[in-house]
């Protein structure tokens, strides 16, 4: 299965993101690996089998988000100078999202700008991260603020490496592919409904379709100018979720299924969701295991939160939503006493 990426504004980026088996990739440069101790335990034996080049680097950095930093793309830059990488020298990202972002801005920084691939190990990668070519690190001002918009040469989504994926990692990946669903297709929502995830044929068709959409949406909107910024579905609120968490409790993935319920309940206020289909996307996510409720502690705080997201551009909170299941709508300037009055819902005491 092949889904290709066909920027429309930038009409020199053309790549395939493969959905199989990893085939057998052969190069004529020197390529360096960039894993970390975690994921390689598990697949970096089988990875290596796959891979011919004239020279076959591994840089492994620590495991975890704390680690996406400045600090380690330039740990990485700095092994490709070691080992004296030249501008046709290819990186390789293993792993998660937090590999993906951080490789991909390595490559985007080395002596200009090298070739990368993509090779996702989480179902959050495979399906969001690895797709739409955003790359970065975090720092304390906050997360993703230092990056690069920068395409890989390639995807290859192999399902198989989601079979040493902890439980919780999963069903992460899982809020996204729900996201993609009720914001864009509902028929794609109806399969999710009835699929067994943990069955791989399903798996690999529920990857492709979220892939598929992923790519139809980057494809229309590579900088995220517009359409783009529906992928934030759950975003708003989630982020809020995780910040007054610390960024401890929750998986992103986690927040983000707490966030779309959340968006539901606004959305249902609003009248552009029924009450039935708020509980069938609910019950979607309950059945893979993610969390839907949350306590609020305070709804003014909650609520003073939402400026401190990058995405709440000119003090306006922008709030994506859905329109019924599989379709969208954006909207702005939503009354503060409405949105509080749905925050509420969420209070202690409730
Ligand atoms: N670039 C984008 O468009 C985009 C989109 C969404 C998220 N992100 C970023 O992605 C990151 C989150 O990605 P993530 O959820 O993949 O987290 P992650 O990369 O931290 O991976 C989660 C955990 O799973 C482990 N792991 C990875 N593959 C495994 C496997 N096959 N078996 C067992 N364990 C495995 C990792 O080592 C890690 O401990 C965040 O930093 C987020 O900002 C980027
Ligand atoms: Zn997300």
């Amino acid at each position: 299965m092949v889904v290709p990426i066909e920027l429309e504004k930038s009409q020199h980026i053309k790549y395939d993101i493969t959905i199989d088996a990893l085939p057998q990739l052969t190069f004529d440069t020197k390529v360096a690996v960039v894993t970390n101790p975690t994921v390689a335990g598990y697949h970096l034996q089988t990875l290596l089998a796959h891979i011919d080049a004239p020279q076959l680097e591994v840089i492994t950095v620590p495991d975890g988000e704390m680690y996406k930093k400045w600090e380690t793309v330039e740990e990485i830059l700095d092994r490709l100078f070691d080992s004296q990488f030249d501008r046709k020298s290819l990186l390789i990202a293993f792993g998660g999202g937090v590999i993906g972002d951080m490789t991909g801005f390595a490559a985007s920084l080395y002596q200009r700008g090298i070739d990368f691939i993509q090779i996702p190990t989480t179902l959050l990668s495979q399906v969001d991260a690895s797709v739409g070519g955003k790359t970065g690190v975090n720092n304390r001002y906050g997360k993703n603020l230092i990056g690069a918009f920068y395409q890989p040469k390639a995807v290859y989504i192999d399902p198989k490496f989601l079979q040493t994926l902890p439980k919780r990692e999963f069903a992460a990946g899982v809020a996204e592919i729900v996201k993609m669903a009720v914001m864009f297709d509902r028929d794609y929502f109806d399969f999710l409904v009835k699929a067994d995830l943990s069955d791989e044929v399903q798996l690999k068709e529920a990857i492709r379709r979220s892939v598929a959409l992923k790519a139809w949406v980057v494809n229309q909107d590579e900088k995220e100018a517009g359409i783009r910024a529906v992928l934030n579905y759950g975003h708003t609120f989630g982020h809020v979720v995780e910040n007054e968490t610390d960024y401890t409790t929750y998986l992103h993935g986690e927040a983000v299924a707490i966030g779309m319920v959340m968006a539901n309940a606004l959305a249902v206020t609003l009248g552009l969701l029924s009450r039935e289909e708020a509980q069938r996307i609910q019950a979607l996510l309950e059945a893979a295991s993610l969390p839907v409720t949350y306590t609020i502690g305070n709804v003014d705080d909650f609520y003073a939160h939402f400026f401190l997201d990058k995405k709440s551009a000119n003090n306006r909170i922008t709030f994506i939503l859905p329109e019924g299941i599989g379709s969208h709508k954006v909207v702005r300037d939503v009354d503060e006493k409405l949105v509080k009055d749905v925050l509420r819902q969420f209070e202690e005491n409730q």
